[in-house]
């Protein structure tokens, strides 16, 4: 990386992998509109059904490693031809990194990982293997996803806030900005920062961010292009 190259923050959310085949949240179709969060996505659903919360993790599991990086996860790894990029992801897929990203911060954690239920530090590379009732961790505690659950701390939060607030270039893809506090990332930027939104919908918040609506698949490499990968 050279030190005069510019540097590009990209905050992506489900949206960017749902033309790789992956389900989002709070679309029609979204996971939360098929599953209730409190029974799958809280420490309290573990504590209560583990095995639920394994099956719901292991299918979206098979399903991630199943999918392939769309054209708006290149576009963003071809970016690192010109810039410095750092991508910070709400999503839990290795879409970013299997397009080539070399710099991908996840804010809830990643499906590919395991960790103990005691010590949050205590994680397992797992890839796409399912976990299961029973598995241990190597302190003896039930293994379980190394996902950031609802009333969860977002301990990658300030290396997060970090990277936005020293970025030139902000892009904004594919997340209802629903969620906190990832969604209140947009607004660490710099004032004199070019700051990009792509979605399907304009969001419902006043961001400041320049709108384009749009399939990520396809407003990603068009934007790319603009900014000359
Ligand atoms: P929250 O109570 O703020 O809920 C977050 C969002 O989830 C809400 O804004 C709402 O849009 C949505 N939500 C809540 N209940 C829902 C439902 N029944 N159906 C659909 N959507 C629903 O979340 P929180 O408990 O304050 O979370 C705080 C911490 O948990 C944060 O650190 C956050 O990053 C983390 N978190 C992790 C996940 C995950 O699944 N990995 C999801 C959300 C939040
Ligand atoms: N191109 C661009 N945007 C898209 C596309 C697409 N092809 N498909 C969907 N979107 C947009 C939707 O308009 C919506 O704004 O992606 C967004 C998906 O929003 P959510 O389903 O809420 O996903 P996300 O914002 O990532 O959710 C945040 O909530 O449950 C938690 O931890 C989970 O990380 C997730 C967090």
């Amino acid at each position: 990386m050279q030190n005069n190259q510019q540097k590009i923050v990209v905050i992506s959310g489900a949206g960017i992998s749902a033309e790789s085949g992956l389900a989002t949240f709070r679309d029609p179709e979204g996971l939360w509109q098929q599953y209730s969060l409190e029974d799958l996505a809280t420490p309290q659903a573990f504590a209560r059904n583990p095995e639920l919360v394994h099956h719901f993790y292991n299918a979206r599991r098979r399903q991630a490693a199943q999918a392939e990086p769309n054209a708006a996860h290149l576009a963003i790894a071809k970016l690192e031809q010109a810039y410095q990029v750092v991508v910070i992801t709400q999503n839990v897929d290795d879409l970013h990194e299997r397009a080539g990203s070399s710099q991908v911060l996840h804010l809830h954690g990643k499906l590919s990982e395991a960790r103990s239920s005691r010590d949050p530090q205590l994680i397992q590379e797992i890839g796409s293997q399912a976990l299961n009732l029973g598995d241990l961790a190597a302190d003896g505690s039930p293994l379980r996803p190394n996902i950031v659950w609802f009333g969860e701390e977002v301990t990658a939060m300030a290396a997060a806030m970090s990277e936005v607030a020293s970025a030139d270039k902000i892009l904004v893809v594919g997340t209802s900005l629903q969620v906190y506090p990832a969604a209140s990332l947009l607004f660490y930027a710099r004032e004199d920062a070019e700051k990009v939104l792509i979605n399907l919908d304009i969001a419902d918040i006043e961001t400041g961010y320049q709108f384009i609506q749009g399939k990520a698949a396809t407003q990603v490499p068009a934007l790319v292009a603009a900014w000359g990968c």
